[in-house]
């Protein structure tokens, strides 16, 4: 596996590997990788071509008040465990490369990007966009994986690419959970041991919930009561916990004969965590 900074030598390679391979796919990640990230290699692997991960803490989807300093960087390590699993290419630029001095474009999204996390974080769907569009240029994929954990993002990420043309194939790939069922995610590692356990309530807040609605419980009702779970059990705020239509976002308040979704955000200690589950 080879790791490259530079976009000139980005180019050629993937020149070199589309042309060895037949096809190449991308895999973007902020890094901190764990094994929801190697699920997203391991399904691009699986559709063959040449593999290539990304790696950019990006700045422009962090808001003021966010933790861009100290989001986890380990690139020695992420880079071993990317070899590991037989990656082809990581692509890991700096912040000058992919947003240089004089740098002046910005994507502005609007409806999808607007609920949810939209609402609780204003303008970090425009960084996403921004920074996967400038990704879908560079790499020029065949296909894309992201992760159903960020649901919301997997949504957006799909119409930004619509109404820009890439013609590419989008997959989002299934939610990884620890065996105690608990998302994975890189800011699990702020989480002190006793949040740890705390965080727990969140799946088990959605499972409930699923389960309540699937015997057909009243919705608001339910909802409003995995909040109170969810808080009790020790989380300083609830950003929202919502039942939506799968494929547009908005909140529903019956289920219909379309895909539901469970979404969910919530604070502990300093950590916000997000999940969801398919109804
Ligand atoms: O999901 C992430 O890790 C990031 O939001 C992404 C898609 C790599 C864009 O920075």
């Amino acid at each position: 596996m080879q790791t490259i900074n530079r976009l000139d030598l980005l180019r050629d390679r993937i020149a070199a590997l589309r042309t060895a391979k037949g096809s190449v796919a991308l895999v973007p990640t902020m890094g901190a990788l764990h094994a929801g990230h190697m699920k997203l290699v391991e399904a691009a692997q699986n559709r063959g071509g040449g593999v290539i991960v990304s790696i950019f803490v990006n700045p422009t989807q962090f808001g003021p008040n966010e933790d861009l300093d100290a989001y986890p960087r380990t690139l020695e390590r992420d880079s071993e465990m990317l070899r590991a699993h037989g990656v082809d290419l990581l692509w890991a630029p700096t912040a000058a490369t992919v947003y240089p001095p004089g740098f002046s474009t910005s994507i502005h999204m609007k409806g999808l990007s607007d609920l949810q996390c939209g609402a609780a974080r204003p303008g970090h769907f425009n960084g996403v966009a921004l920074v996967v569009a400038k990704l879908f240029n560079q790499v020029a994929p065949d296909r894309a994986f992201f992760g159903e954990k960020d649901f919301q993002q997997l949504a957006v990420i799909r119409q930004m690419a619509s109404d820009l043309d890439f013609a590419l194939e989008i997959i989002g790939v299934p939610i990884v959970r620890d065996a105690d069922g608990l998302a994975l995610s890189s800011r699990n590692a702020y989480l002190t041991a006793d949040e740890r356990k705390a965080a727990l309530t969140l799946p088990n807040a959605l499972k409930n919930a699923a389960a309540k609605i699937a015997k057909g419980a009243d919705i608001a009702a339910t909802l409003s009561s995995a909040v109170e779970e969810i808080l009790a059990a020790g989380f300083v705020s609830v950003d929202y916990f919502s039942l939506v239509d799968a494929a547009t976002l908005e909140p529903i308040t019956q289920i219909q004969d379309r895909p539901a979704r469970l979404l969910a955000a919530a604070r502990i200690g300093k950590t916000r965590l997000i999940d969801n589950l398919s109804i």
